[in-house]
Parts: C-alpha cells; structure tokens; sequence
C-alpha cells in the first residue's frame, strides 16, 4: 500500500481528478439511467451492462423499468416473467440472480439497496463490481469500482505489466482504484468517468490518446506502451457450432422445445434444434425428438454465445409425430412476445416469419 501512495501521490490525484471530471462533464453520453440516481435503476442498468454493450442494454433496460419499476415489482413477478424481459441479452443467470436478489432485499432490507458493501455482496449476483457501482452512483459514497473498461485505464496510467488475471495484479488495480476515488467529492462521476474515458477513448486497440483529456498523466502513452498493457490472458479459441432449427407452424402457432433445468440458458424456450458439427463441445443439448415429415430451408442466420460462433440453418418443417414431443408446446404469434425466448430464437423466427417479434 506504501507503493500505491506513492504512485497516486495527493498531487498527481488532483490534477487527474479535476482533468477527467470536467472532460466527462462535457462529455458524458446522456444514457437513461444516468437521468435517475434511484438505488433500483442503478442496479438494474449496472447488472445489465455486465458483459453487455451499452447500446444493446437500452431499450432492455427501458422496457424492464416500465415493467417493473419497483424493488417490489420485480420480487413479486413470475420469474419466467423476468426471463422474457431479459430475453435476447444472454447470461440469463443474471436474470434469476435480480430476481432473488429482489426478494431478498425486500425480505432482509425493507426494500431497500444496502449501503453497507458486506450486505451488497452477499445479495445474490452482486460482485465487488456491481457493489461498487450501486455504492457510489446511487449514493455518493466514495467505494471503487473495476469493470474491464477501468482495469485498462488504470493499468495504462500507472503502466501496469501483471497479467491481469493473476492475483496479484487485480490487487495491485484494487489499490490504485480505492486510493484515486477515496477524497474525489464526486464519486459517482468519478467511476462513471473512468468507465466512460474506457469506453469512448482509452479503447483496447486504438487508443484515441490525441483526445484524452489525461494523456499528460498516462505512464503507459510516456513510455510508447499504451498498445501493451493491460496484459489480457489468451482467449480462448473460437468454437464453431453447426444447427438445424426447425419452424414447424400450424393453425397460426408455433411449436417450441423448453430449454432443461441443466441446461446453458435453463427455461427459455427455442426453436426445436439439432446440432450438426459432432467433435465440439454440445452446446445446445436439446435433444431432437420429432418426426419431420417435411423440411424445406428457409435460411441461415448466424449468431455468437461467449466463444461459441454458431451457424444455424433454419428450416420449416412438418410434425409427423401426433404427440407432442417433450418439453414442447404451442404458441400463438401474440403470445411470442411475452416468453423467454433465445436471442437466436428471436433471429430464427423473424428469418422465418419474415416479422420481427
Ligand atoms: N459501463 C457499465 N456501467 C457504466 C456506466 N455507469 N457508465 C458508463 N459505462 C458503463
């Protein structure tokens, strides 16, 4: 920790405090939950934008809040529900954690967000990130925060060569992040500038060092290294995965398969899919058990989950089989809307149906 003082001494803190604060002053993008300070809206839109792109996470997060605008709300709702407002930004975990968590704070905490970091973390899908966000957006306080965003702008200012995923350098950001926002006055500024500066300028390949408004404090731009640091782990080889979706329509309805309790994605349903590529990991386990009478391609769609890059061949198809298949049923066009669907269920049915749902 001497270290870390040393490095973001009182002066340095100051200079860079007030050059990032008045940039995202004029700068910050007007994002919707930036309009509200309300604990429930923070934490709904940080939970979100976990793993998610902020313009993906819009209209996602607008609609939720129109459903369930409360703590209360949430709790009370249908998980399923929950699964269909989530339906198409993927990690559906997230979307069962928000829903116990709700419960959990309307039974441990009166409905309320806990301002404590402890009681934070121990809600069900809170991490130290999403903690943090909610501690300091929502209510002022002077907590850090990292998401991939701050890790790269961090260890570019300080020059930070660890590999980011040993312990040892995730420490090492800890306690820069902590010693720069303890003393800002602003915290919720402060961390939403650090994300915002790694979202818009400090970006991971080309780096737009000519407009950041703290180049003059950046050890990694000094020494020609902004390119090499953060030291991300390998990522790990792409898998491609070959489907067969099939839409099989009758009377106006259409037929899915419900995805298995331990399954990827457990609940939300999906076209009925057989995989065709053998020899990579079975992604989707959905075992095919119809009798198709009739096939005819409509089309192919690509779509991509984690390292997962998945070409699907969609199909309409005729059931031959008079009982339904198992973990199947029948859906009226107007009821597709309400289900948790897969986001590739939602591109394969507009491909189909030739109408976005
Ligand atoms: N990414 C995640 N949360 C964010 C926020 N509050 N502002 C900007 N980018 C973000």
């Amino acid at each position: 920790m001497t270290e870390i003082r040393e490095r973001v001494c009182d002066e340095r803190r100051a200079a860079l405090w007030a050059a990032l604060l008045s940039w995202y002053d004029a700068n910050k993008r007007d994002l919707p939950w930036r309009r509200s300070d309300d604990p429930y809206a923070v934490w709904i839109s940080e939970s979100m934008l976990q793993q998610t792109r902020v313009e993906t996470v819009i209209p996602y997060f607008r609609r939720f809040m129109e459903r369930f605008p409360t703590v209360g709300s949430l709790a009370e709702a249908d998980v399923d529900e929950v699964l269909a407002r989530w339906s198409g930004l993927g990690y559906y975990s997230r979307a069962r954690r928000l829903h116990a968590a709700a419960a959990q704070l309307l039974e441990l905490h009166e409905g309320e967000f806990p301002r404590d970091r402890a009681a934070a973390e121990a809600l069900p899908g809170v991490g130290a990130y999403t903690a943090g966000a909610v501690l300091s957006i929502a209510y002022d306080l002077e907590e850090p925060l990292i998401d991939g965003n701050v890790q790269r702008v961090l260890a570019r200012w300080f020059h930070v060569e660890g590999l980011v995923s040993r312990a040892a350098t995730r420490r090492e950001l800890e306690g820069l992040a902590e010693a720069l926002v303890r003393g800002v006055g602003d915290p919720a500024s402060w961390n939403q500038a650090l994300m915002e500066l790694g979202a818009t300028i400090c970006l991971p390949r080309e780096p737009r060092c000519g407009g950041c408004p703290v180049e003059a404090f950046c050890e990694a731009r000094a020494q020609g290294a902004e390119h090499a640091v953060p030291v991300l782990p390998r990522r790990p080889a792409p898998i491609d995965v070959e489907l067969e979706l099939f839409l099989v329509e009758e009377g106006g309805r259409v037929l899915l398969q419900r995805r298995g309790t331990g399954d990827r994605m457990a609940g939300l349903w999906e076209l009925p899919t057989r995989e065709l590529a053998s020899g990579t990991p079975r992604l989707f386990p959905a075992e095919l058990e119809l009798t198709l009478l009739a096939r005819e391609e409509l089309g192919e769609l690509r779509h991509t989950i984690t390292r997962h890059k998945i070409t699907a061949k969609v199909h309409k198809a005729v059931l031959g089989d008079s009982e339904l298949p198992p973990r199947c049923a029948w859906f009226a066009g107007a009821e597709l809307s309400g289900l948790g669907l897969t986001g590739m269920t939602k591109k394969a049915l507009t491909l189909g149906r030739g109408r976005s749902l």
